[in-house]
C-alpha cells in the first residue's frame, strides 16, 4: 500500500520551500523504499529551488542521506530490509560504454527509481538528483543504496552521499594524490575541506588550503592543511609557489567553480601536475588560457564527477576508515536540524556560516 509521509518540496521557482505530504509507492522491480534517518543540505538543493538545474517543478529536495531499507521490490538481491545504507545518485548500469570498458565511475546511464513519488493531488515530484531525501521515507533504485557498517552515525554517513565524497574523491580518485605528494585546494567549504581530509588520508605531505575567508582556513587546518593561503592577501599562485620551492603543487583541486580560481589552479601546479575541477561553474562562465602553456606544462586537466566515486567500493571503505578514527567525518556536521528548518539552513549556507546542516528524521 502506498504510504503518506512528510517531505520538503520546492513548489515554485524562487519560493521558500515547504513541508508537504508525500505519497510513496510500494517498491516495484529493482526499487527500494528507505526510511531516511539523516540528510545533509547541499548547494544543489538550493540550485533546484532557484530553477538553476531545470524547470521540472515541484522538486522533492535532499540527496545526501543515510537510512534503513524498509522494503525492496522484485529481483533486488544486493540489499534487504533492515540494512543500513548510504544513498547515492550514480547507481551504475554495468552496460554502457563506460561500464563496459571497466570505468563504471563514469557510467553514462545511471539508474533511478522507475516510479514517481507524488503529492496527495497526484502531481508527480521530481526527486533531487534522482533521490529526494528530506522526507521520512523515499523511493529509490536499489542500486542507489550502498550498505555500510551500521556502527556509523547516520548524520555522518549520509554526508558521503554527495559533497564530502565529491571532495575526497577529487583528491584521491581523480587527482590520484598519494604518499609524499603536494596538493593545493582552492575553496575550503564542505567540498574543499573534504579534499583536504582525503589528501591527508592518502598521505600527502604538503597540503595547502587556499580561501578568501580566514574562518574557512582555520577549519582547513583542523582537517589536515599543513599551510594556509588567504587570496585576499596577495597573489595565491605566488604564495603557493613560495611554499613549494618555487615549483607549485603536484595536484590542485579547484573547489569553487569560477574562472578566476580555475586560472589560479592552472598556474599553481608543478610541471606535469594535475588540475582537478570539482567546483561547479554556471553556463555563462568561460576561461581563456595560453594554449602554449597548456601544452608546455604537460600533466592533466581533469574534471571530477561526484569525486569519480564508485559507491559500492568507496562508501564502505571510507566508513570503515572513519570508524577507525582516520577520517573525521563528524567535523563536517555544523548543526542538526528538523525538516521544517531547511529554508533557514539555505540562508545560513548562503551566508557561508556552515560546512553542513543535517536534517535528522
Ligand atoms: N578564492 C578562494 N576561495 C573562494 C573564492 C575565491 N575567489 N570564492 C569563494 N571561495 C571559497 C568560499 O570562501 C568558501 O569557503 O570557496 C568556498 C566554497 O564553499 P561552499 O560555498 O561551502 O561550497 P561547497 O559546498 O564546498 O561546494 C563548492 O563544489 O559541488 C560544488 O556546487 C558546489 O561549486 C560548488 C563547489
Ligand atoms: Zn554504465
Ligand atoms: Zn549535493
Amino acid at each position: 500500500m502506498p504510504q503518506q509521509v512528510r517531505g520538503v518540496v520546492s513548489l515554485k521557482k524562487g519560493d521558500p520551500v515547504s513541508v508537504e505530504t508525500i505519497v510513496i509507492p510500494d517498491p516495484g522491480p529493482g526499487e527500494a523504499v528507505v526510511a531516511v534517518q539523516a540528510c545533509g543540505v547541499c548547494h544543489t538543493d538550493l540550485h533546484y529551488r532557484e530553477g538553476g538545474i531545470n524547470d521540472e517543478f515541484p522538486f522533492l529536495l535532499g540527496h545526501e542521506a543515510a537510512g534503513i531499507v524498509e522494503a525492496v521490490g522484485e529481483g533486488v538481491t544486493d540489499v534487504a530490509p533492515g540494512d543500513f545504507v548510504i544513498l547515492n545518485w550514480r547507481a551504475v548500469c554495468g552496460n554502457c560504454r563506460a561500464c563496459r570498458r571497466g570505468e563504471p565511475w563514469y557510467c553514462f546511464t545511471t539508474h533511478n527509481a522507475a516510479q514517481k513519488m507524488t503529492l496527495t493531488s497526484g502531481q508527480e515530484l521530481s526527486a533531487a538528483l534522482g533521490i529526494g531525501a528530506f522526507v521520512e521515507k523515499t523511493l529509490v533504485h536499489a542500486g542507489q543504496c550502498t550498505k555500510v557498517n551500521p556502527a556509523a552515525k547516520p548524520e555522518v554517513a549520509g554526508l558521503l552521499g554527495c559533497g564530502v565524497m565529491a571532495g575526497i574523491g577529487a583528491a584521491i580518485n581523480t587527482g590520484k594524490v598519494g604518499r609524499g605528494d603536494s596538493i593545493a585546494v582552492i575553496g575550503c567549504g564542505g567540498v574543499g575541506n573534504a579534499a583536504i581530509a582525503g589528501a591527508r588520508l592518502a598521505g600527502a605531505s604538503t597540503i595547502i588550503a587556499v580561501d578568501i575567508d580566514d574562518t574557512k582556513l582555520a577549519w582547513a587546518k583542523d582537517f589536515g592543511a599543513t599551510h594556509t593561503v588567504n587570496s585576499r592577501h596577495g597573489d595565491p599562485v605566488e604564495q603557493v609557489r613560495e611554499l613549494t620551492g618555487g615549483f607549485g603543487t603536484d595536484v590542485v583541486v579547484e573547489a569553487v567553480g569560477r574562472p578566476e580560481t580555475y586560472r589560479q589552479a592552472f598556474f599553481m601546479r608543478d610541471l606535469a601536475g594535475t588540475v582537478v575541477l570539482v567546483g561547479v561553474p554556471t553556463p555563462q562562465m568561460t576561461v581563456e588560457l595560453p594554449l602554449l602553456e597548456i601544452f608546455g606544462r604537460g600533466g592533466a586537466l581533469k574534471s571530477s564527477w561526484y569525486g569519480d566515486c564508485l559507491p559500492s567500493r568507496d562508501f564502505p571503505m571510507l566508513i570503515d576508515l572513519h570508524l577507525q578514527g582516520r577520517l573525521p567525518l563528524e567535523k563536517f556536521v555544523t548543526e542538526k536540524i528538523g525538516l521544517d528548518d531547511v529554508e533557514k539552513a539555505f540562508h545560513r549556507m548562503e551566508g557561508g556560516e556552515v560546512l553542513r546542516s543535517v536534517v535528522i528524521l
